[in-house]
């Protein structure tokens, strides 16, 4: 990499506190971070909170139920004031996932706070990481159960958000069997995500040399694949149905981003809260158009192959138990009411998550166009330009898998994991840790730990290629999690990820506009941790002018 490039690699983390105030996280890690804390109260907020809890404890003189930490162990821990609990020690505007590296500096690789009453372990190293998920995975397999996902998922009717427990392993096997069955093993997804690259590449294309916007073509690519997975709805341009996909989605994101402090106190969903509100509006409607969806679905529903998820789902539940009910408790085993949020949580957790991937790597790009040309020098040796690429040129495109590895380490879409919680009393690195706590993984500083990664801000994709030019996978490298909650997406993320990188790497070329600066790699404040919108110019190459074959 030449210096001019090195010089506009990732800033070290000081500048990101500088700029923390412009920095998000994307649409799941986003959601994610409201449960964990809500970073930017003022100070008056917290203060009014806590004298209106002190009164109402001074005058029940008991404390709030199901508000008892479990019992503190040896980990060190921040400094707590009753009510609050940690919160007035992690204010500001910098966003978890960097605040967590930096507090690990003061207080080593594990330790503790509390998040209001909540007693919560932060873990962000590997070692504790791997212990967590992996070794230890069932123990932590748990999930906090939280006033805006309660609302969200229907009380936990989600794999994401739901507690571990029996029912909740089978709705994930079945999720992950129905996966499978579009995925690994038969070319529908491939044929599915194909369609979307093919009205991407066009669309792209037809925007000419003219400097141009990527991400809303890339959502509404990412977003058909989804619609014709979940229900084969395939949508045109401007489709309105397509839109109001759109607009629910963005509006829950929204809504649950902005969330935070009823989530930590829950008694503080009897006051009027307008996010709460338009959330609760953007479910309504979400949930009337996915009901549509699967009332029709009932209606055609026939012995052959599943058509989409769906089906899928409408299929395996009936073997689940008595599943035929709309709603229902443990007993009653897989409800429509599952169904459902299955097919809800897929836009949920499936489209930020891969679009904003995408866009993380295209803006690298543009920083590295000499990654960009060896990718084409790949893709030029080993597929050619007379066919499309498919998933089978996988093994023969090493390079291109590192660049999306690459970028998967450096922007972590979700760089503080779902919230898990101890089932059980287990340990971490050797300390205690009580049933109920809260364990946060930050995948960020995992992923950019200086002694397991070189020059960690730098985006450099021969990291994942071992002497030998053979791929590596390093084992701090978790962009999906891992063990009993590791993300049920990650095949189908990984396919798409790969068919429209490869694609649109074959058919044309990315460049900045003339004059225009390149894209920040920091990222904003937004719904999620995004690049700052971009521009690119894009360039037919030879034989590709019209997109497609
Ligand atoms: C680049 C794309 C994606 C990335 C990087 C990603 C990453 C993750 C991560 C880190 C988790 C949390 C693991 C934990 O809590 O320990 C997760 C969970 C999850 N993801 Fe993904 N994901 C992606 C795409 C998808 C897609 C396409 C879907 C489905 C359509 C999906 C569905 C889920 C679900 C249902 C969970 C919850 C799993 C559980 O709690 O048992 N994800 N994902």
């Amino acid at each position: 990499m030449n210096d001019d490039a090195a010089q506009r690699e990732t800033p070290p983390l000081s500048v990101f506190h500088r700029e923390a105030r412009m920095m998000g996280v994307n649409m799941w890690g986003r959601a994610m971070f409201s449960f964990i804390f809500p970073f930017s109260f003022p100070p008056s907020i917290l203060l009014i909170i806590f004298i209106v809890v002190f009164v109402l404890l001074m005058v029940t003189r008991r404390s709030l139920p199901g508000t008892d930490p479990p019992a503190q162990g040896s980990i060190p821990c921040l400094p707590r004031l009753p009510v609050l609990g940690s919160l007035p020690w992690l204010g500001g505007s910098v966003p978890p996932h960097l605040l967590f590296t930096q507090l690990a500096r003061r207080y080593g690789p594990l330790f503790a706070l509390y998040l209001g009453p909540h007693y919560t372990v932060v873990v962000n190293n590997h070692q504790h990481a791997r212990e967590v998920l992996l070794q230890r995975g069932k123990d932590f397999a748990g999930r906090p159960s939280m006033v805006t996902t309660d609302l969200l998922t229907r009380e936990g009717k989600d794999i994401a958000f739901s507690d571990y427990s029996p029912l909740w392993k089978l709705h994930r096997r079945l999720v992950h069997n129905s996966f499978t069955l579009f995925g690994e093993g038969t070319s529908r997804l491939q044929d599915i995500v194909l369609s979307s690259v093919d009205s991407l590449c066009a669309e792209l294309l037809s925007c000419g040399e003219h400097g141009f916007d990527p991400c809303p073509a890339v959502t509404r690519a990412v977003t058909n694949v989804v619609c014709m997975l979940v229900f084969s709805a395939t949508y045109q341009h401007g489709d309105a149905e397509l839109q109001e996909v759109i607009r629910y989605n963005d509006g829950i994101v929204e809504t649950i981003a902005r969330g935070g402090l009823v989530d930590i106190f829950p008694w503080m969903k009897v006051f009027p809260n307008k996010s709460l509100s338009k959330l609760k509006e953007c479910i309504t409607v979400r949930d009337r158009l996915l009901t549509r969806k699967l009332e029709e679905h009932k209606a055609s529903l026939s012995d052959g192959d599943p058509r989409d998820l769906l089906d899928a789902l409408l299929k395996g539940k009936t073997g689940s138990g008595r599943g035929q009910r709309s709603s229902g408790s443990e007993d009653e085993g897989i409800t429509d009411d599952h169904v459902l949020m299955t097919a809800a949580e897929a836009f949920g957790a499936g489209v930020e998550t891969t679009s904003t991937t995408l866009l993380w790597i295209l803006a690298y790009l543009l920083h590295h166009p000499e990654v960009q040309e060896r990718v084409q020098r790949e893709l030029d040796e080993h597929v050619g330009s007379d066919r499309a690429v498919c998933v089978s040129d996988r093994s023969r495109l090493p390079y291109l898998d590192c660049v999306i590895n690459e970028g998967m380490r450096i922007r972590p879409v979700s760089p503080v994991l779902i919230p898990h919680t101890a089932m059980t009393d287990s340990s971490i690195g050797g300390h205690s840790v009580s049933r109920g706590t809260r364990v946060l993984v930050n995948m960020w500083s995992i992923h950019h730990d200086p002694k397991h990664w070189d020059k960690p801000d730098l985006f450099n994709p021969d990291r994942f290629l071992d002497d030998q030019g053979q791929r590596v996978t390093p084992h701090c490298f978790l962009p999906f999690g891992a063990g009993p909650r590791v993300c049920v997406g990650e095949s189908l993320a990984r396919l798409e990820l790969f068919l429209f990188l490869s694609s649109l790497l074959q058919r044309m070329s990315f460049r900045q506009p003339d004059g225009a600066p390149p894209p920040n790699l920091q990222g904003r404040l937004g719904v999620v941790l995004q690049p700052l919108p971009y521009k690119v110019v894009v360039s037919p190459r030879s034989g590709w002018q019209r997109g497609a074959k």
